[in-house]
């Protein structure tokens, strides 16, 4: 049961150095596809159904076949985690167009390229809970369909490369004045004891942790705000935290070289923190 490097690629599931995509692919020619990244725990998917209703919608918002239904997907998942020996791994999918002639315009009657591995789930480091992790504000230049889990990255990529750059180790970015996200996270603003979030809208990725973040805050008795968030909120925040699939909640204690708010992980931070861990708990 316990071949760390099976994929799945199209129907098939094989050896990594075995899978071949042609040359022609669009995801590989011009980006032209969606992806996932699924947290596992105790060997289940965490907020499959979410992971899955997202992947629908960024297919249908690319006009990309859904080439599997929901069953289908669900096992896919499931043959890729009991192919391999970690209890906690996370799990990567990615549809592409397909293969066809390079032509900007969508081809007509061309098959979704569907491929899928999963990696071990590198355990959040010590140092990152107790002292907090370091960020960079940055202007965000990407374009404005963010909201589509697009593996379109190139602007991301550059965003945490200037991080990586400058010691950090996410960014925070800004489009004309008011929060986005991060190169890969979303970013949570704590201010007199409310969490402040962007909105959800096609400036970010509606993270699958934002959801989870409302409703540990709710569990949790902390006010949760989803409206544009100024800078200058940023800046003067008392505390901050990133959220993602493989970060999971942490807490930002350095922005641009400076502490925020105290300089070490705050009391709202420790508060979801717990309640996440209960969460993943609770779904093993
Ligand atoms: N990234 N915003 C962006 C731009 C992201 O790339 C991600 C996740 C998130 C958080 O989404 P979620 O809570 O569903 O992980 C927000 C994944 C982990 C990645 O690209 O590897």
């Amino acid at each position: 049961m316990s071949d760390p490097s099976i994929v799945h690629l199209n129907g098939e599931f094989l050896p990594a150095d075995q899978a071949r995509i042609p040359v022609l692919d669009r995801g590989f020619i011009f980006g032209d596809g969606i992806y996932e990244v699924v947290p596992v725990y105790g060997r289940r998917p965490f907020r499959w159904n979410e992971h899955h209703a997202r992947l629908v919608r960024s297919l249908a918002k690319l006009r990309i076949d859904n080439p599997m239904d929901a069953a289908g997907w669900r096992q896919l998942v499931q043959t890729l985690i009991d192919r391999h020996p970690w209890d906690d791994q996370f799990v990567y999918l990615q549809v592409t167009r397909g293969v066809a002639k390079r032509d900007h315009a969508f081809p007509k009657g061309i098959t979704p390229t569907v491929f899928g591995m999963t990696s071990p789930l590198p355990a959040i480091a010590h140092e990152h809970l107790r002292d907090g992790v370091s960020a960079v504000t940055l202007p965000d230049e990407r374009w404005l369909n963010c909201d589509i889990k697009s593996t379109s990255l190139l602007g991301n990529v550059l965003a945490r490369q200037a991080a990586v750059d400058a010691g950090a180790t996410e960014c925070v970015m800004f489009r004309d004045g008011l929060l986005t996200e991060g190169s890969s996270s979303n970013i949570w603003v704590v201010r007199h004891g409310r969490v402040l979030a962007a909105p959800k809208d096609r400036r970010i990725l509606e993270g699958i942790r934002y959801g989870l973040m409302q409703e540990l805050c709710e569990a949790c008795g902390i006010a949760f705000e989803a409206r544009p968030v100024h800078r200058t909120e940023v800046e003067q925040a008392d505390e901050l935290m990133l959220s993602s699939a493989t970060k999971e909640v942490l807490p930002i204690t350095r922005l641009d070289g400076r502490p925020v708010g105290s300089g070490a992980p705050g009391p709202v931070f420790r508060a979801l923190h717990a309640a996440y861990q209960q969460a993943k708990q609770a779904s093993t």
